[in-house]
């Protein structure tokens, strides 16, 4: 039902990896945002070019890029054009690509590409999720399983306090912090991690919208920051717990008393 919007996003994946990996030697022409957040060449010439074949391809859908906007309307190609900048301008080799069609607040079709392992991650809803082709799955790990890693993002001034998480499962959980959020996704719907959990809000959706349908179809799931569902067209999320599934119970309880959850 999606196979001709997963074909478009995969082939604008593929272009969007070359041109990772053209500017990735260097200096990337890195500049800074008002933010203080890092962006170059590679984030603002792919969001240009998905601009420029979405219009070509789907005139009437919206395209809301990290780094630029287009059109109007409820179907909405969520991208985020290199996520991982700051571990890319530093040369180290952990980037990805990620392009999601949105339809009423909901991804329905979603890639992520890691052009260094040339690795393409897609799914769809209903249609399972797939890597280069073949059908992916999550582990079953606890968080206590010492096969089982998982991922963190925190950053200055990040809405919820990650390390405080971190603190709670310091003698069971064996973290890393890869530098980008989507690749870690990624490695959780393949099964080599456990899960990733991700307190941003502001333009976060870029982050989170294609490893919803990637993740969920894989047999994962993702939520907001405290296990609720929310849309992926507005922007601004309410953070992430991208997970296998079967420890998201856990990570919930622990970021509702942590954080002070109350529900409506
Ligand atoms: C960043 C990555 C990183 C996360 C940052 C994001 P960007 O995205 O996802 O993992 O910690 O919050 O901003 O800026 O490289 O697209
Ligand atoms: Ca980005
Ligand atoms: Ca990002």
């Amino acid at each position: 039902m999606y196979e001709e919007y997963l074909d478009f996003a995969r082939s604008v994946a593929l272009e969007a990896g070359g041109i990772m990996l053209k500017y990735f030697s260097g200096d990337n022409g890195k500049s800074y945002k008002s933010d203080r957040s890092v962006v170059t060449r590679a984030d603002t010439e792919i969001n240009s070019m998905l601009i420029d074949r979405v219009r070509k391809a789907f005139p009437g859908h919206r395209v809301d890029g990290e780094e630029e906007q287009y059109g109007e309307g409820n179907m909405v190609w969520v991208c985020d054009p290199l996520d991982g900048t700051a571990v890319y301008t530093r040369h180290m080799p952990m980037s990805v690509f990620s392009l999601a069609l949105v339809e009423d607040g909901r991804p329905v079709a979603g890639v992520i590409y890691d052009p260094f392992t040339d690795s393409m991650y897609s799914a769809s809803l209903g249609g399972g999720a797939f890597r280069n082709g073949e059908a992916i799955r999550v582990n079953d790990f606890t968080l206590d399983d010492s096969r089982g890693a998982s991922n963190y993002d925190m950053w200055s001034g990040a809405p919820y306090d990650i390390y405080e998480v971190l603190k709670e499962l310091r003698d069971t959980t064996y973290f890393l912090s890869i530098g980008s959020v989507i690749r870690a996704s990624a490695a959780v719907s393949e099964g080599n991690l456990v899960m990733t959990v991700f307190p941003g809000t502001r333009h976060k959706n870029c982050d989170i919208a294609a490893a919803k349908v990637i993740v969920e179809e894989a047999g994962g799931k993702v939520t907001d920051i405290f296990g609720n569902e929310q849309r992926y067209d507005l922007g601004d999320i309410n953070g992430a717990i991208v997970s296998n599934g079967k420890v998201h119970g856990e990570i919930v309880a622990l970021t509702r008393r942590l954080f002070g959850y109350r529900d409506k």
